[in-house]
């Protein structure tokens, strides 16, 4: 075994870990050893190139008037589906929220000022909300990291779950990947340990099958899966008017989306591509189709995702087999230096590895746009100060009558 591996890693040019190896215990070269043995060494082949994408086009959108004017239907027909338990809820909080630099789970972050308010509880009362409209609960399942799900889990059962039933939420671990400098070279967390992050948000999925909490959702006969991110403390959960919408529209899924500020903003914009949902980046945007109008003035391009989405766990299954794209994201990774010494990096320095939860929606057979007024949901917290910032939240926060 580790002569395969010494013979991999020369293979890869990685050839400063072998080095590094000479100078191990025998135990630390076994730790290390088996750590590389069980990594997936593919992402260092990852060619840079951008993405070949397909045709785009424009996709229609249920905006917030149509909404309003079939509210009490769609919130019926989705407040019977969660009744009947056919609706589950993934909270994606795996991320390293690197930007916020705030050293424990984003969730545990306090967003309150003058009281105890964590980003957690936002979205566990935002919750509490539907299911008190119900008179049922949601299957809640909570993705974490290696680095996060131990005291994810203790600070749920510190706060009682903060008013949630226990029963009703699981927790489970998204898979590393290892993460590369600059120059593509592996890194070292610690003397016999290489540098791993989480593997992205699209791994929620695989990883649920991995661990076997898929059989929860398929023993208690969940058909509906609401994704989310932990960052957004406006976030609604389990919307019955989003979820009867995208029932009542008869599509395998649903995003909800925000029209844009301005065409130049720097959001993701869920249209098509070859006929096919799919989500264009802001840079991926010519002037073309970021000016683009349709007859009645409208952008064509106008509405960006903000990380909610309602999938069919049917459809999900078809694409356990698809391989989703990696992306190289530039980070703050903190790493051991040639002197064995720690560094903890205020600017990014290296590359860490992500599928992507966006990626998921392109290999759905349709999704309904469903339009949200962004003053109401959506509030992300991902810097410290200035845009989408924990400031922006708290005022977007006060505005929504919630005291902090
Ligand atoms: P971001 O893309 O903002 O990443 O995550 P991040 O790691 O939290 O933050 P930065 O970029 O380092 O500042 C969007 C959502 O996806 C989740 C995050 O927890 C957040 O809810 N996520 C991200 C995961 O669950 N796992 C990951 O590997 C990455």
């Amino acid at each position: 075994m580790k002569q395969q591996i010494i013979e991999m890693l020369h293979m890869l040019h990685q050839g400063h870990i072998v080095s590094h190896m000479a100078d191990l215990t025998e135990a630390e070269q076994e730790k290390l050893i088996a750590q590389i043995g069980a990594l997936d060494l593919s992402v260092l082949d990852l060619e840079d190139a951008a993405e070949q994408r397909g045709k785009f086009d424009p996709l229609y959108a249920m905006t917030l008037e149509e909404i309003d004017r079939c509210r009490g239907q769609y919130t019926k027909t989705g407040l019977e589906a969660i009744r009947s338990g056919k609706v589950g809820a993934v909270l994606l909080a795996g991320g390293q929220g690197s930007r916020l630099d705030f050293e424990h789970p984003k969730g545990m972050f306090r967003i309150g000022v003058e009281r105890e308010l964590y980003i957690f509880e936002c979205l566990i009362q935002n919750l509490l909300e539907v299911t008190r409209q119900a008179g049922s609960w949601v299957p809640l399942f909570v993705m974490t990291s290696i680095d996060n799900n131990l005291e994810t889990r203790e600070f749920f059962a510190k706060h009682k779950y903060f008013g949630y039933s226990e029963d009703n939420v699981w927790f489970f671990m998204q898979e590393q990947l290892p993460t590369v400098d600059t120059e593509g070279r592996l890194m070292l967390s610690g003397r016999g340990t290489i540098s791993t992050a989480p593997n992205g948000n699209g791994g929620w999925y695989a990883s649920m099958e991995k661990t076997g909490i898929l059989k929860v959702v398929r023993n208690a006969g969940i058909e509906w899966l609401n994704v989310f991110a932990v960052d957004n403390v406006l976030q609604r959960i389990a919307d019955p008017c989003f979820i009867g919408a995208v029932i009542e529209s008869g599509k395998v899924s649903g995003a909800k989306v925000v029209a844009k500020a301005a065409p130049e903003e720097k959001v993701g914009v869920l249209c098509l591509e070859d006929g096919k949902p799919s989500i264009v980046e802001y840079y991926e945007m010519s002037d073309e189709m970021r000016y683009q109008r349709e007859p009645d003035g409208s952008l064509s391009y106008n509405y960006g995702v903000i990380l909610n989405y309602l999938f069919h766990v049917g459809q999900l299954n078809s694409t356990l087999s698809v391989k989703l794209p990696l992306h190289r994201a530039f980070k703050k990774i903190p790493y051991m230096n040639g002197d064995g010494q720690m560094v903890r990096p205020e600017e990014p320095n290296a590359y860490k590895f992500e599928t992507l939860a966006l990626d998921m929606v392109r290999l759905q057979e349709n999704c309904l746009a469903y339009e949200v007024d962004r003053s109401r949901e959506f509030a992300p917290v991902k810097n410290k100060t200035g845009v989408d910032s924990v400031d922006t939240a708290r005022e977007l926060l006060r505005l929504n009558g919630i005291p902090l």
